[in-house]
């Protein structure tokens, strides 16, 4: 059975945040509220217990997990030694939305990094992670707390669909306000290198470095070998096929139209990924069987925090075609188009 806590993000309740704790002492696995995403967390330094996040999430062995951590003293202790610059991003950019891939210490197990001698530290903002962390006195290992290949979790209800029955516990806190993971950044390489957009952009890392590249997974270059061993698998897969249209904004509106009446001609259900500024024109027909609005393309991180939850919504909408609109390639965009690439398998459409 899985323990159902809800708890209040801003001032979560103490009671709960102990039960949560004590469970994760004991060797299992909680499911809990960050601001990017829902983790699965399991003690760190326990490989039996990490090896339980994976058989809950289905998720392949050679997938490394982020840890987490409370606190800064905590990195001394889980890095061989700190590379440069990584101070400076610590002090910049965390408690927040940025992993920082660093060579490790003895202490993490292999289970953790998937026999990688890097590992990812992470230091959420969430309140309720950094009070369950803190409650535990142990680095956190977690990854996004979905079944492997589905879009990532941004509500406890998500969490809930994906993997109850298979883990101890989930903590209820309310939608993530990011919406999209963290930024995975590698600092082992001659230039820091982002492995995964995510919540700090590009531009913000830039600002602090002065040179940032991009690995060319990320926009959806392919390679055999990426950095992220994530970033190879199949994911954010909702049950339906996913088209990206992108192009002129009047022309993709003509267009999204067009592929909605010819697929419901062919007795599809088709589900739209609109963005504010577009809605108005789905209304008339050929009317999608689902319209999701996403947010304004002016406030891209409504967007980003509406994302995953769209992508959930079409399949309870037993949509067999999504229809999603691309969104620019900057700030917190270039995350949103990653996830979105991912999700259509690189199915893209030119207007
Ligand atoms: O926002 C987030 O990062 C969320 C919340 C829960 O903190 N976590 C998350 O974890 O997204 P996960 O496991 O779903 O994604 C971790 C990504 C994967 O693509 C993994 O391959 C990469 O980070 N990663 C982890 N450790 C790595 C390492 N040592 N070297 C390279 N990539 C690593
Ligand atoms: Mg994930």
């Amino acid at each position: 059975r899985t323990k159902y806590l809800k708890i209040n993000p801003l001032v979560p309740e103490l009671h709960k945040i102990r039960l949560a704790a004590k469970i994760l002492a004991r060797g299992g696995v909680v499911a809990f509220p960050t601001e990017t995403v829902y983790g699965l967390g399991a003690n760190a330094l326990d490989g039996r217990a990490v090896r339980r996040i994976f058989r809950a999430k289905g998720r392949p062995a050679d997938n490394p997990l982020i840890v987490h951590i409370a606190s800064f003293q905590d990195v001394q202790d889980l890095v061989a030694y700190l590379p440069p610059r990584a101070t400076l991003l610590m002090q910049r950019f965390w408690p927040g939305p940025l992993t920082l891939i660093m060579p490790r210490s003895d202490l993490i197990p292999d289970e953790v990094t998937a026999g990688l001698d890097t590992v990812g530290l992470r230091m959420p903002s969430h309140p309720v992670a950094q009070a369950l962390i803190r409650a535990t006195r142990l680095p956190i290992a977690a990854p996004s707390a979905n079944t492997s290949g589905r879009p990532s979790p941004t509500t406890g209800q998500h969490v809930l669909r994906d993997l109850r029955g298979k883990i101890d516990a989930v903590i209820d806190g309310g939608p993530s306000t990011v919406g999209v993971e963290s930024t995975v950044l590698d600092l082992t390489s001659p230039v820091p290198t982002i492995l995964r957009p995510g919540g700090i952009t590009y531009e913000e890392l830039q600002a602090v470095l002065g040179k940032v590249a991009i690995d060319p997974a990320v926009k959806g270059q392919q390679v055999e070998h990426p950095k992220a061993p994530g970033m190879k698998y199949k994911h954010y897969a909702p049950a339906g096929e996913v088209f990206l249209v992108t192009g002129d904004l009047e022309r993709v509106v003509a267009r999204v139209r067009a592929l909605v009446a010819a697929w419901q001609r062919r007795g599809r259900r088709v589900a739209v990924l609109a963005t504010s500024e577009t809605a108005p024109f789905y209304q008339d027909e050929p009317r999608p069987d689902y319209l999701e609005v996403l947010g304004s393309r002016r406030q891209p991180e409504t967007i980003a925090a509406n994302l995953f939850g769209a992508l959930r919504n079409c399949d309870r909408h037993h949509a067999d075609i999504i229809l999603a609109e691309t969104v620019k390639e900057e700030g917190i965009g270039l995350a949103i188009m990653n996830r979105l690439r991912k999700s259509a398998a690189n199915r893209i459409i030119r207007a």
